[in-house]
């Protein structure tokens, strides 16, 4: 099934056909094809302890994991129980092994199940699905991600941004707030808007004072895109106003010269969505200052135009566009990837 075709000259591509964003069902296919086959983001592990529980991508994938931090290791670990399916782990806790309130069986920290009471004489008692799941996870500048089963590995999903996240970029960073947003629009749309400085001039009149259009610049690699916005005092000493990454399918990590804000995209339903925001800051004195002051009116300027698509994309006339081929490579990169992950078998 390749019903999803963007062609990769951008040029001559037009749009994601409408009923991607229309469909409940194409959603709902999404939510495998997409969301459980590419990394997702965790947490900081700067914000974490020993034993911590937790959801990968809540209302999507909704899989209940557990975190578990020991002197040598991080690991991710399914945190259902393998005898009836209890949920292991309510509580961020420390502790030496995890143990099933429901039954009494007990794990190592590595997921191994070591014992099991009234157990004797079933057969092939243990065996390995007996033990927790570890799942694939990874960790980048101190941020944590894992996955249900991943279309590539993590270093191939970051491959050529790996340096962002480099020791002077996230060292220091403290969580200092954690913010969500309620959406009336479809997830894509939401990313898309994010994908492209073209709608700076028009919808963001305070950030478009900020930033030199002009010298605005859009990367892409394999599964992510960088865009770089510069000031004009900034273009001139080659220090970046902003940098917005962003790693498919939902997660925007934006580089400002305070620290990082963290987007992480939810999917509610095919036209609703949240948007969780982390701020992590390095540096107080910078917060008020650039291209990363005031995110809350840039963000209250794009949900208007997103929720004005949304409906926009409903109408009977509107099947597809076209694109700018200087100014939505990201958006244009973006539809591409849904459709590639929409048309895998
Ligand atoms: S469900 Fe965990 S021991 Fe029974
Ligand atoms: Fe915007």
């Amino acid at each position: 099934m390749s019903r999803f075709f963007v062609d990769p000259d951008i040029k001559k591509a037009e749009t994601l056909a409408a009923d991607f964003y229309t469909d409940p069902a194409n959603f709902e296919i999404s939510k495998e094809k997409i969301f459980a086959r590419s990394w997702q983001f965790l947490t900081g592990g700067h914000d974490i302890g020993e034993v911590t529980p937790m959801t990968l991508l809540p209302g999507v994938l909704d899989e209940p994991v557990v975190v578990v931090r020991t002197a040598g290791s991080t690991t991710c670990l399914s945190n259902v129980c393998t005898h009836r399916g209890k949920i292991l782990v309510e509580e961020p806790c420390s502790a030496d092994l995890i143990r099933c309130r429901y039954h009494g069986r007990r794990f190592a920290l590595d997921g191994r199940m070591i014992s099991m009471p009234e157990f004797e004489g079933v057969e092939n008692f243990p065996n390995r699905s007996d033990d927790l799941t570890k799942l694939p996870f990874a960790e980048i500048g101190g941020f944590l991600f894992a996955s249900v089963s991943p279309s590539c590995e993590f270093s191939d999903w970051v491959e050529g941004v790996e340096g962002l996240f480099d020791h002077d970029a996230t060292t220091g960073l403290v969580l200092t707030g954690r913010r969500e947003y309620e959406v009336n629009a479809h997830w894509a749309l939401y990313c898309e808007n994010y994908l492209e400085g073209f709608h700076i001039p028009y919808v963001h009149k305070g950030l478009n004072a900020v930033v030199d259009y002009g010298s605005y610049r859009t990367d892409m690699f394999r599964y992510s895109s960088v865009q770089t916005a510069f000031s004009g005092e900034e273009l001139r000493a080659d220090r970046a106003a902003a940098r917005y990454l962003f790693l498919f399918p939902n997660l925007m990590f934006n580089f400002y010269p305070w620290g990082i804000s963290v987007n992480i995209v939810r999917p509610v339903t095919h036209e609703k969505t949240v948007v969780e925001f982390l701020t992590y800051v390095r540096d107080e004195n910078l917060l008020e200052k650039g291209a990363g002051a005031d995110l809350h009116t840039v963000e209250m300027e794009d949900e208007a135009v997103v929720e004005s698509v949304q409906k926009g994309i409903r109408s009977r006339f509107y099947r597809h566009g076209r694109y700018s081929a200087t100014k939505e490579q990201g958006t244009h990169h973006f539809h591409r990837l849904i459709a590639e992950f929409m048309s895998k078998a």
